[in-house]
């Protein structure tokens, strides 16, 4: 047995940096499933969002953060979430996270950070490091967190179950309620599953938009700190908004990269094949509309035309300024040929956040004792229907620095005794197809049947198929040795599954959500949350 006071399950920003704040009251261990960079965050290109700018307001972010929400977010989650966004993007910089500055001879003060501008953005707010800020941002807290005496590191670890009374025998009778003592974690070097037992544990697991095959996720979004939450008896909140980000590379191959936001915040354009755009058809703010808008339309386009991609044009921008901002994604098209100071780029909508998750407070608690959740994992209220661009790292810093202060930190806990994982001998390598097969079929059902114009017909079909690969595939995890791609793909059909089951119970549209049978939106009745 592992013992610390601390389990952290992920290692994005939410999860090192409550590992951070923590690691001041006790030994800490991050598990993660494959290396530590392995993450969204590391993926985050556009930015942060804050009020930054003296002509900015707190108001004016916390408006743009509802609209963008379709007014399904929580308005005093949000003014919390935001007020608190400058100081805590201090807290990055003082831990070393090197943003872009607008004036270079001048150090790292809030007021000369270079801000961009992003889809629903009335105003320039989003803090950024080129086109990598989430990389940076990474750098930061990984240099932080290995100098720290306190915080031990395991990678390529998987968590498969949370501890909770679900596994502890009860001799003494039955006790109410949930609390978690720690996860069941598997070296995936030696296929031994180790009891990490804690005090406190922290999921900060991320989203799962692989359940989706088009998406723009890291291959280790599979929702399982949603799925081990579900299990353990937490509820999920709002799993129908899904965000679909508008501009993912498109390519004949099916390989895709996000190309940010932030280039049409400078100035680029959607375009049609014949060159003409078509943004400011649907929405006042064009091209740089809110982003479940931006999608639906391109969507929408390509439908009637029978295309796969429409073009982002970033020609009008000044090449200098274009390459110095985005030199990734400048070195990801020179791989395919394309120079973006010259050619427009083949882009269609991918699968890209969850705006709902793991139901929690603003100091990241959840139904769970003992539990918090961070970061995308979770739903606090924050992003209603949709997201407003670049407000995800701002949400998983603020809710894990709380979580991390949360006065329960300090508390003891009283034990059980925690049985081992029982490990099976056997593996029937002959049923594999079972997990190769289905894990691929997951995704081709929800691009096909769960994406961004819904019917309730089609989800219906899709969940009467993703149930019954849930079946095959929790039958093989119950009669096999465990796997990664085991518990991986039970967590893929356990999320697919709450995602359909939340947008039959929606029966309207709004923000992520659109229902071709229910177009508009019905606040009389559905301007709630829906809860699995
Ligand atoms: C982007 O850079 O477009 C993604 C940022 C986000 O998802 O908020």
């Amino acid at each position: 047995m592992r013992d610390y006071d601390f389990l952290v399950l992920g290692s994005g920003i939410a999860g090192l940096v409550y590992a951070l704040q923590v690691s001041n009251f006790g030994k800490v261990a991050v598990v993660t499933k494959r290396s530590l960079y392995d993450c969204n965050t590391d993926y985050a290109q556009g930015g942060i969002a804050a009020v930054l700018d003296s002509s900015d307001t707190f108001a004016g972010h916390c408006a743009d953060t509802y609209a963008a929400g379709a007014e399904l977010g929580k308005m005093n989650v949000i003014r919390q979430i935001i007020t608190e966004g400058p100081k805590l993007i201090q807290y990055l910089i003082d831990l070393g996270t090197d943003f872009t500055l607008r004036d270079d001879t001048y150090d790292h003060r809030l007021e000369n950070l270079s801000l961009t501008r992003e889809g629903g953005h009335t105003h320039r707010r989003v803090a950024y490091a080129n086109d990598s800020t989430g990389h940076q941002i990474m750098l930061a807290l990984i240099a932080r967190c290995r100098e720290n005496a306190n915080i031990d590191i395991f990678e390529n670890s998987i968590a498969i179950d949370l501890i909770t009374q679900h596994h502890i025998v009860q001799d003494d009778g039955f006790v109410p309620g949930i609390s978690c003592w720690g996860a069941y974690v598997m070296d995936e070097s030696t296929n031994e599953v180790h009891i990490f037992r804690a005090r406190k544990t922290m999921l900060a697991t991320g989203g799962a938009a692989r359940i989706y095959a088009h998406n723009t996720n890291p291959a280790v979004s599979t929702g399982d700190g949603m799925a081990m939450a579900r299990l353990a008896g937490a509820r999920l909140a709002n799993m129908e908004f899904i965000q679909f980000h508008p501009t993912a590379f498109w390519s004949p191959g099916g390989e895709t990269f996000l190309i940010s936001e932030a280039l049409r915040g400078e100035g680029a354009v959607l375009r049609l094949a014949d060159g003409s755009s078509f943004m400011e058809n649907y929405h006042p703010q064009g091209s740089l509309a809110p982003r479940d808008i931006v999608s639906r339309a391109i969507d929408a386009e390509l439908k009637k035309r029978g295309e796969k991609f429409c073009w982002l044009d970033a020609t009008k921008i000044d090449s200098e300024e274009l390459r110095s901002h985005f030199p990734y994604i400048d070195s990801r098209l020179r791989e395919y040929g394309i120079d973006f100071t010259k050619q427009p780029i083949p882009v269609s909508p991918a699968a890209h956040y969850f705006c709902g998750g793991v139901l929690s407070t603003i100091d990241g608690l959840t139904d769970i004792h003992n539990l918090f959740a961070a970061g995308e994992v979770a739903c606090t209220g924050l992003h209603g229907a949709n997201r407003l661009a670049s407000n995800s790292l701002l949400e998983a810093l603020v809710i894990a620095y709380h979580a991390g202060n949360h006065p329960s930190n300090r508390e003891d806990v009283a034990f059980p005794v925690i049985p081992p994982w029982k490990q099976r001998e056997e593996f029937n390598e002959n049923e594999w197809v079972v997990i190769s097969h289905n894990r691929e079929i997951i995704g081709t059902i929800m691009d096909g049947y769960v994406g961004i114009r819904r019917s309730r017909r089609l989800l219906k079909y899709a969940l009467s198929r993703i149930e019954n690969i849930y079946t095959e595939v929790n039958n093989f995890y119950q009669h096999n040795a465990v796997r990664r791609e085991v518990v991986e793909t039970r967590n893929l059909a356990i999320i697919a599954i709450a995602v359909i089951r939340s947008a039959l119970m929606r029966r309207e549209s709004r923000g992520a959500h659109f229902l071709i049978d229910e177009p508009g939106r019905n606040d009389a009745l559905y301007k709630i949350d829906t809860i699995i």
